[in-house]
């Protein structure tokens, strides 16, 4: 797009502090980037709303980072990609690149030749939705998917049971079910996920590829904007701008965490 500008910023959203995953492995990968980041944490989670809701929720954010001038618009919610990527690529047209945290994945799982069988855990929406399914099998029809809800891993994770017995029992009761036998890959199809991701290698005896979506995605990222002659050239350090549709202490601890600063966080209800 002719109109965008290398010092405009990159906007990532997602339904709460899941996507600061995402939002961290960017950080890291495009330091002189400027990031601003929308955590819809009143409406958290997506993961058990409709479609409809999920897509208004969506847009309303899009239009808020069109409005702040972003260049890209990373939707960082797996929920969200399965629910919105189409709509929000149609309203951000002419004004802003689109990109969710699905399609690198996928393309991903296609092409590595050691999976045959892989495994993809998510939220209620996005298992339903059968997007990762569709989107693997229609880059590398061979390929076997088989995917599970796993809706209690994002309030676990929230309330802080992670790396402990609590957590290592859901995640065993979840990992042992019969459909993920024998798998030779699992993708974390939830921006939680990664926050648990050695977990989950623990469980496998680390034997078992776990596809932690936010580095691939961050790739991707950076790519799209090389091809378009939209990487930030400018060699200062970046203000981030991170916005809530509601304070949680869990978001900004993990921010804090992520970003390794303190960190301005401002609330704005859309
Ligand atoms: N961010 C969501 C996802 O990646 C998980 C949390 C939620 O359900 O809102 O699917």
């Amino acid at each position: 797009m002719e109109n965008l500008k290398q010092n405009q910023p990159i906007g990532i959203f997602d339904s709460g502090a899941g996507g600061l995953t995402v939002a961290s492995a960017v950080k890291n990968l495009l330091p002189e980037e400027k990031i601003i980041y929308f955590g819809d944490t009143a409406h958290l989670p997506y993961g058990d709303k409709s479609t409809e809701t999920v897509k208004n929720y969506s847009l309303r954010i899009t239009d808020f980072l069109l409005e702040k001038k972003c260049k890209i618009i990373l939707i960082a919610c797996n929920t969200a990609s399965a629910a919105a990527y189409e709509a929000v690529k149609e309203k951000a047209k002419g004004r802003a690149i689109v990109l969710n945290v699905i399609d690198p994945a996928t393309k991903y799982v296609a092409n590595e030749t050691s999976l045959k069988k892989v495994g993809v855990i998510g939220t209620k929406g996005t298992i339903q939705s059968g997007t990762y399914t569709k989107k693997i099998k229609s880059f590398q029809k061979n390929k076997e998917v088989v995917s599970l809800q796993t809706p209690l891993l994002v309030p676990m994770i929230e309330e802080g049971f992670i790396y402990d017995n609590i957590s290592n029992s859901i995640i065993k009761q979840y990992l042992s079910n019969e459909k993920l036998k024998d798998i030779d890959g699992l993708i974390l199809a939830c921006t939680h996920y990664p926050i648990i991701k050695n977990q989950i290698r623990k469980y496998y005896n680390f034997k078992t590829t776990v596809i932690d979506s936010s580095v691939v995605v961050a790739q991707e990222l950076k790519k799209i904007l090389s091809e378009n002659n939209l990487l930030n050239s400018e060699n200062k350090m970046p203000e981030h701008e991170f916005f809530i549709s509601d304070y949680t202490d869990f978001f900004k601890t993990l921010a804090e965490m992520f970003f390794d600063s303190e960190i301005n966080l401002q609330k704005k209800h859309l």
